[in-house]
């Protein structure tokens, strides 16, 4: 239980009012807020205070007179810090949305600014601590066991920034950040700099169509958290901030200082006190939501583009992967297969329906998937069903009482609004009916921002069709529009950085002043509709069979991985794209969406051969591996090029080698948070060489990629964290590093390197061309020491279970969950492992074949092997294999001894 300090109660008392006079932090618009009171919350915990207003401003809008602070440790690594407008209700990030603890309802009495008691300026949790300063107000959260301030939002006189601003449509708020501070996070941007936020690099958060070339610019997502990572005097801690707020906010890194500048909304912050990276995102993700689970399959390769034209040139892609001997799991069709581009139809030319559900029976037999994309505008037209059906049941978002129409691929639209009960229970009956029609295996929701080709207030023109027959722009807005009424949303006196431009909010999306149910602006809700989507979209299909749903968002916001992968969007194929993947898909692991990846090869315009041939190399390890092509772009399977198919089945055959490593770290994810690609100072902390490294990552904890990412290289240039890196494409080339240089490695146009860690036990299988066949195969654990240490441990572990279930509980007979442990003891080298839950992998025959260990000196001169507790006899190398080749071992049954 957080304690409070009542000494300086007296100190306090009455001290304080009224404010004192403006004070020197006048360096921002606001003269801030001064504390007037804050006592212990009756009901429920925490501290409630009230904070008034020194001197108006009047820019951006009057000041609201009077904010309520709520202060809570949630937990004992969470504090809450809540402040919004104390006499009215402002909008805030839904809780039916988005779960968590309500603060406490705003108080009608007015005991609010007038004599209340002071706590003491610190209220302590187990392991941070808030405090206060009260004129102006400002306040510090503190890292309890070193006493390190992790924010301080205190405005000083030499400061860039000043106190606190509370408006009704412009928030403020600094922190101070020492110096020696890595940040990582915010999103959705493509960041040149890679993974660590660069000083002055802009940061606009405001979901937005824009694609993924654009850098350093709001896109699809918004996630307003941030990791910091500090190594100080040698002890290393991270941290993460989350400033739970929907609206447009810019928000500016100076290196010593972070200011958000918001467009709405309340400072609804949560600080998690980590310390090790892993810990914050396992606490970020018990609040905003645990990673879906995966299905198996979605692990597999993907094959997607947008204009297969025809159902024989998607047959023709599947045997194109067959015959080159290219793992292939999933095929995709983007809009082709619709009828008019219309969602939740089919095209009776090019898709007609008893063609592809005979097509879908082959490959459904066979184990591979099918998945569609759908848009979230439905074309109005009143011989559309979908669209009648929508409108009957009123679902549309509306512009001053009629629904908003948009233009989207199939012409005029207008958008569900997946805020609405009646919105989310119509979509999940339009899933199901075409689930019917045909029966995919996830879905695909794209241009979810929402993204429109026009702007304003738009009719449907009488005077020419829209879209014009065979129109090759059909991205062009072709309805009448003309401009908004503006109302204060629509023209807010703060202008974000949208589209890096200052772009008016509701351009090429929906009007700010549209309304969603129950007269929610879009203003504010804005930066939800992907969300909002995703979790309809994810329910619906749970809905439909009780399986585990596989769905696929563009646009994403804080918690949209409890129901959603994403990829990176409309990438280019170009060496920086290919580059830059690598950051998008590492900071998405810290929003908690560990599924992600880009599109292999680029979406458009025309990737060389040589770049496809790097992109597959480095996609392979992307945890969401498709590739994915614009119409435009020529053909780019990656059976098109000999030396693409030759990189391909190198690399994905390791992947699916790696199968039952990733489906574990699905299952890590999703119990923890974990993301499944990692920076490398997940691991090694102490590392600080990495902390910018933004060229490598790590699977997990210990499998490390270093792809090329240069033209022309036939090398790469990669750093090692200290310790012994096998190369898993051949374990006899080993690095050996002191973590003091980076290594040069061989990287023929073929070849990707990827390193596994000493100390660990790697579970992989012997793949094949689909995850369903690779996933009954035998199982080889790889034992991995420290190269020819007398003394070393290693572990490991594996989550085996039926992926068709929704959850990934361990129910006995439904899943199997083993961790290995092994040890070198001078002569004696031991493998065993602890079973949690074993019937399900034996049921299935799940068995392990060979141990490989690495590293080992002295073997044949005297070294033992015992696995299960016996004695293995046929040792023959440094590293060897097959060394309990006499039996096989159940997955479940290597059980020497336990812990
Ligand atoms: C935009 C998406 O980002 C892209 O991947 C897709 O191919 C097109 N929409 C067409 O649906």
């Amino acid at each position: 239980m957080p304690s409070l300090f009542f000494l300086s109660f007296l100190l306090f008392q009455g001290l304080l009012l009224p404010c004192l006079s403006s004070s020197s932090s006048s360096h921002n618009i606001g003269h801030g807020y001064c504390l007037v009171s804050i006592e212990e919350n009756p009901n429920g915990g925490g501290l409630v205070g009230y904070l008034q207003l020194k001197q108006a401003t009047s820019t951006y809008g009057p000041d609201i007179p009077l904010l309520r602070i709520f202060v809570k440790h949630e937990t004992r690594n969470r504090l809450r810090v809540h402040i919004t407008d104390a006499e009215n209700e402002r909008w805030e990030v839904p809780y039916n949305l988005l779960p968590r603890e309500e603060p406490p309802p705003l108080e009608k009495s007015n005991k609010k600014s007038s004599g209340f008691p002071f706590v003491a300026s610190e209220y302590s949790g187990e392991e941070l601590i808030f405090s206060y300063i009260s004129d102006p107000f400002g306040f510090a959260v503190k890292r309890k066991s070193n006493g390190d301030t992790l924010f301080n939002s205190s405005a000083e006189a030499e400061d860039l920034y000043g106190a606190m601003v509370f408006k009704d449509q412009f928030l403020e708020i600094s922190t101070r950040l020492p110096k020696s501070n890595s940040l990582y996070g915010l999103g959705e941007n493509t960041q040149p700099g890679g993974i660590r936020i660069q000083p002055n690099d802009p940061y606009t958060l405001y979901t937005t169509d824009i694609s993924a070339i654009n850098v350093n610019t709001d896109l699809y997502g918004s996630h307003p958290v941030y990791m910091d990572l500090r190594n100080l005097n040698g002890g290393v801690a991270a941290h993460a901030v989350l400033l739970l707020n929907s609206n447009g906010m810019d928000i500016f890194y100076r290196g010593s200082s972070l200011t958000y500048k918001i467009i709405g909304g309340v400072f609804d912050f949560y600080f998690l006190s980590g310390p090790m990276p892993l810990d914050v995102i396992d606490q970020y993700t018990s609040l905003v939501g645990r990673p879906a689970p995966m299905p198996y399959w979605s692990l597999g390769f993907h094959q997607c583009r947008w204009g297969y034209h025809n159902l024989s040139v998607v047959e023709g892609v599947v045997e194109g992967y067959k015959n080159a001997q290219i793992p292939l799991d999933v095929m995709w069709t983007d809009d082709d297969h619709m009828d008019a581009r219309k969602d939740f139809t089919l095209s009776p030319i090019n898709f007609p329906r008893p063609q592809l559900l005979d097509f879908l029976n082959k490959i459904h037999s066979r184990g591979m998937k099918y998945v569609v994309l759908i848009d979230p505008g439905i074309n109005v037209n009143s011989t559309y069903g979908v669209y009648l059906r929508a409108t009957a049941r009123d679902v549309f978002i509306k512009y001053e009482g009629e629904p908003y129409l948009a233009q989207v691929w199939p012409g005029p639209v207008y958008f569900p609004d997946f805020l609405s009960p009646n919105g989310v229970s119509w979509w999940a009956d339009e899933i199901a009916r075409f689930h019917k029609l045909v029966p995919v295996d996830g879905l695909w929701i794209d241009m979810n921002e929402v993204s429109n080709f026009c702007t304003g207030k738009c009719e449907i023109p009488t005077e020419h069709p829209c879209p014009k027959p065979n129109n090759p722009t059909p991205w062009v807005c072709c309805l009448d529009c003309k401009n908004i009424t503006k109302t204060k949303w629509d023209d807010p006196p703060y202008k974000i950085n949208a589209s890096g431009i200052q772009a008016p909010l509701g351009f090429k999306t929906i009007a700010t002043s549209a309304e969603h149910y129950n007269g929610v602006l879009e203003y504010n809700a804005h930066s939800l509709y992907g969300f909002s989507q995703s979790i309809a979209t994810n329910k619906a299909l749970l809905k439909l069979e009780g399986k585990r749903p596989f769905v696929l968002s563009r646009s994403s916001f804080v918690g949209s991985g409890a129901y959603a992968a994403h990829w990176t969007g409309d990438n280019k194929g170009t060496w920086a794209d290919l580059r830059y993947s690598i950051s998008t898909i590492l900071n998405f692991g810290l929003f908690g969406m560990p599924m992600v990846g880009a599109d292999i090869c680029g979406f458009y315009p025309a990737p060389t051969e040589e770049l496809c041939n790097r992109w597959i190399e480095l996609g392979a390890f992307y945890p969401f591996s498709r590739d994915h092509a614009n119409f435009a772009s020529p053909r780019q399977e990656l059976y098109q090029w000999k030396s693409v198919a030759k990189s391909a089945r190198n690399a994905l055959g390791l992947r699916y080698k790696l199968l039952p490593y990733l489906y574990t770290l699905n299952y890590e994810a999703h119990t923890c948070g974990a993301p499944v690609a990692r920076p490398l100072f997940f691991s090694f902390p102490n590392f600080t060489a990495s902390y910018g490294l933004s060229t490598q990552f790590l699977l997990g904890s210990s499998v490390m990629v270093s792809p090329v990412l240069k033209k022309g290289a036939t090398s790469v240039k990669a750093l090692f964290p200290p310790g012994t890196w096998y190369n898993l494409f051949d374990t006899t080339r080993a690095v050996i590093s002191k973590g003091d240089r980076y290594v040069s490695l061989d990287a023929p146009l073929n070849e990707v390197n990827v390193h596994l860690y000493q100390n660990t036990i790697l579970p992989m299988q012997q793949g094949g061309m689909l995850t369903k066949e690779a996933r009954t195969t035998p199982f080889t654990l790889v034992v991995a020491f420290s190269f020819g240490a007398t003394r070393s441990d290693a572990k490991g572990k594996v989550y085996v279970d039926d992926d068709e279930r929704p959850s990934m509980k361990l129910v006995d007979g439904e899943a199997t969950h083993v961790e290995f442990y092994a040890e070198i003891n001078r002569r004696i080298a031991k493998v065993w492992s602890e079973v949690n839950m074993g019937k399900y992998s034996l049921e299935k025959g799940l068995s392990i074949e060979r141990i490989i260990v690495l590293g080992v000196a002295g073997v044949g001169k005297g070294l033992e092997l015992e696995v299960d507790g016996e004695r293995v006899s046929d040792l023959s190398s440094v590293y060897f294999a097959g060394a309990s080749s006499s039996s096989s071992v159940n997955l479940d049954k290597l059980e020497g001894r336990t812990k």
